[in-house]
């Protein structure tokens, strides 16, 4: 979202910084984008020339005593160089790593400076809302949470892609009546926000209205925007793992439990959805999520295990499918799902053509049979019969 806000905008960016530098009394700003976003470092550069060329930037500007610069700093991916901390100090040139707080940047940032840090979004809104005035701006929005705010939609939604919608908007009207709703006309299961370390909102809350406090209440974060819309066919114990995965590679490691707590849950997450889960693995994650949400440093580690506590809030069932039944409701988790041939069968050999294991005998015209100690899972045999004989389960 903030990449195609640098992209598409980048004098907007640039403008809302100068009003902040000209606000508090600064004169360098930094803006710190991922080097694996050419376009936008492309596009950044061209708009700080242009404005530094029209005296909007840089020394002087507009004729008066302001002057105020502004450098980019390529960060090569590390999630973790969001938090503000090891934003600063990468922009130092030291290793990304977040430090205890206080001091806040507001009294000792970047090179020991005040420093103040926003949101590409955030910088974006400011030119329009000293243009228009505030009270233009907060006519849209809840009590608390003003303005419009742009999500980046993915997933089972029909029309994906940014939106910028009013605050105070429910998560309803914005999957079914901004995108169109679910592909396929798919039942809808529940949307993710914040991106990896927010969390599982179901579809039984769907009329939850977007705004901060809202959207905390649930258990997920508003973040810079993500929102993941997912159908019946997403397993929510493999989306905890896959959110996991992501949050645990990137730890810094500073903190024991959000290196190593991580890891152990996400162990436990990926013998669940292997189909080796055991009795008392959900609370053992609830544990584990305790700790490392209650003994990091960071917001990394601190949020890190809400996709695993809102999946387990509001999907236990399917925890408890998994680890109890061996079952994956959604029949997603391949370890889990076991595929038959029906009566149905026309005896085609089109399942057997395919099958990359040899598990599928019979002859032509007569009802197959698949050899279960072979099946590998792969799910081939029923994408290639015709006439819906493989069933699932
Ligand atoms: C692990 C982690 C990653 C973050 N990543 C980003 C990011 O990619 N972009 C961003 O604007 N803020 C990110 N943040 C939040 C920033 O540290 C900061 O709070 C935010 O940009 C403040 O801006 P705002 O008050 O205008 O929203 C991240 C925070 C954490 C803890
Ligand atoms: S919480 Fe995780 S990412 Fe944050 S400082 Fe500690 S180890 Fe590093
Ligand atoms: S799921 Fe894959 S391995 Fe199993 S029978 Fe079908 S094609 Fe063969």
């Amino acid at each position: 979202m903030d990449r195609s806000v640098l992209e598409s905008d980048p004098h907007s960016v640039l403008e809302g910084m100068v009003i902040a530098g000209f606000a508090i009394g600064a004169g360098q700003g930094y803006i710190y984008v991922r080097a694996e976003y050419p376009k936008a470092i492309e596009r950044l550069n061209i708009a700080i020339a242009q404005a530094e060329a029209k005296k909007f930037l840089g020394d002087g500007i507009w004729g008066t005593s302001f002057s105020f610069h502004v450098k980019l700093k390529e960060g090569a991916g590390a999630f973790v160089c969001g938090e503000e901390t090891a934003l600063m100090a990468s922009i130092e040139g030291k290793r990304g790593m977040p430090r205890v707080r206080p001091p806040f940047p507001a009294t000792k940032g970047l090179w020991e400076c005040p420093t103040s840090i926003n949101n590409v979004e955030t910088f974006a809104n400011v030119p329009w809302i000293v243009t228009n005035g505030s009270r233009a701006f907060s006519s849209l929005g809840t009590a608390n949470s003003k303005g419009t705010k742009v999500f980046a939609m993915a997933g089972k939604v029909k029309r994906g892609g940014l939106v910028e919608v009013p605050m105070g908007i429910s998560i309803k009207e914005v999957v079914f009546d901004v995108c169109g709703g679910i592909k396929g006309d798919r039942k809808f299961k529940a949307v993710q926000m914040g991106g990896p370390s927010g969390g599982c909102i179901p579809a039984e809350l769907q009329n939850t209205i977007i705004d901060y406090e809202s959207i905390t209440k649930t258990g997920a974060i508003m973040g810079s925007g993500g929102l993941v819309v997912m159908d019946e066919t997403t397993c929510m114990v493999d989306v905890a793992r896959f959110f996991l995965e992501f949050t645990q590679r990137e730890s810094c490691g500073k903190c024991t439990f959000c290196r190593v707590g991580t890891k152990r849950m996400l162990e436990v997450l990926t013998r669940i959805c292997d189909g080796e889960g055991k009795d008392g693995d959900i609370e053992l994650l609830e544990q584990l999520a305790s700790l490392v949400r209650n003994t990091s440093l960071c917001g990394l580690g601190q949020s890190a295990p809400n996709p695993v506590l809102t999946t387990i809030k509001y999907f236990r069932s399917e925890y408890e499918a998994h680890i109890t039944n061996k079952k994956c409701p959604a029949h997603n988790c391949k370890p889990l799902l076991t595929y038959t041939i029906l009566d149905s069968c026309i005896g085609c050999l089109m399942c057997a053509k395919v099958c990359p294991t040899k598990a599928i005998t019979g002859e032509l015209k007569k009802v197959h049979v698949i050899d279960q100690t072979k099946c590998t899972h792969c799910g081939e045999c029923h994408k290639a019969c015709r006439v819906d004989a493989i069933a699932v389960d």
